[in-house]
């Protein structure tokens, strides 16, 4: 549906989540258990497809400014046992995917095109840059309605991610020992029953009544036009907020930004920010705490600091003037 993915095959099912699981799923019964290296910072229901698909996942650093996987990062973190590297076009910045390959040579990357759906990185559609990807429907992404539709181009892997989604919501045996790797034995078994609850709403079917495909087939039609006011508001912030002592996010051609994204240089700075849009009505939040903090790792340089500032259509020339007035008031 839709996308022009560069891809021969994709496949339907219920959110991104289960389209990143099936992914994980199908590379498992290829090349065997092992590793997925994830960004650090990422929506965490992504990192619980991936251990629900009984991946161990290794946190791998972004780039300040750009939030995509760092490569170096990567290639540090490769081992004999890492068998996909999982690449996210975090706030529709599109990452380095040559740079990332060049890292991990040999290893299948996983494109979470999510939020970087309708953009390109050096002239290639987004989704179309990996060995597998993935997006979702979810009427707070590009495009709206519900589900997800991950995307490969090895042939011999629809037959199994067929399978997954048939016998859906009859879940597979989670092997769930990767999880004493990442926290100790009772936080883990707490944990794991945790994610077998939620597991039926991660992992689902997709709803193919008229409304839901309606649904994303219109927004599929307006996704450039879309694309192209969230970029010039991205521009005029990124314009506007230059000069403050702030860090602002490193703009290139390709980029279909999702969430304009600063970052602040301390995190009370970010919290009064935070607060003050609150109180004013405007929308921002504070996306993502490293998924690696949820384990007691290392704390990450970013976490707490960033702030996200809205960019879609719902948002007005005011708006964007209140916000500009917010983030200049409590810098001054
Ligand atoms: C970057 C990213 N990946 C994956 C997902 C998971 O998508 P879904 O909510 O459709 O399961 C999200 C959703 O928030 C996301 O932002």
């Amino acid at each position: 549906m839709g996308m022009n993915s560069g891809k021969r095959n994709g496949v339907l099912c219920g959110r991104g989540t289960t389209a990143l699981w099936l992914a994980l799923r199908a590379i498992q019964r290829r090349d065997g258990p092992g590793e997925v290296i994830v960004p650090d910072l990422l929506c965490s229901t992504a990192l619980e497809g991936a251990l629900l698909a009984g991946f161990t996942p290794v946190f791998a650093d972004v780039l300040s400014r750009r939030f995509t996987l760092s490569p170096e990062s990567v290639a540090e973190l490769v081992t004999p046992y890492t068998r996909a590297v999982l690449v996210a076009h975090l706030f529709g910045h599109g990452a380095d995917i040559a740079s990332i390959r060049a890292a991990a040579p040999g290893i299948p990357l996983i494109e979470d095109a999510v939020q970087g759906l309708g953009g390109s990185v050096q002239d290639q559609p987004i989704g179309s840059l990996s060995d597998i990807s993935f997006i979702s429907y979810d009427a707070h992404k590009m495009i709206g309605g519900r589900g997800g539709v991950v995307f490969f181009e090895d042939e011999t892997l629809l037959e199994g991610i067929e399978e997954d989604i048939r016998r859906l919501p009859e879940l597979p045996e989670f092997p769930l020992d990767q999880l004493k790797t990442l926290l100790p034995p009772t936080a883990a078994s707490v944990y794991a029953s945790q994610l077998r609850t939620v597991a039926p709403t991660l992992l689902r079917r997709f709803d193919s009544s008229r409304a839901n495909v309606n649904r994303i087939q219109a927004d599929w039609e307006t996704l450039q036009a879309r694309i192209v006011d969230r970029n010039a508001k991205a521009y005029w912030l990124q314009d506007q907020l230059s000069g403050l002592p702030l860090e602002l996010p490193e703009m290139r051609a390709g980029d279909a930004i999702w969430r304009y994204t600063i970052t602040v240089s301390t995190v009370a700075a970010a919290r009064r920010i935070m607060r003050d849009l609150q109180l004013a009505g405007l929308p921002g939040s504070g996306l993502y705490y490293p998924l690696s903090q949820f384990f007691g790792q290392k704390k990450h340089r970013l976490t707490n600091r960033l702030v996200n500032l809205w960019v879609d259509e719902s948002i007005i020339e005011e708006h964007l003037r209140c916000t500009v007035d917010v983030i200049k008031n409590v810098l001054r």
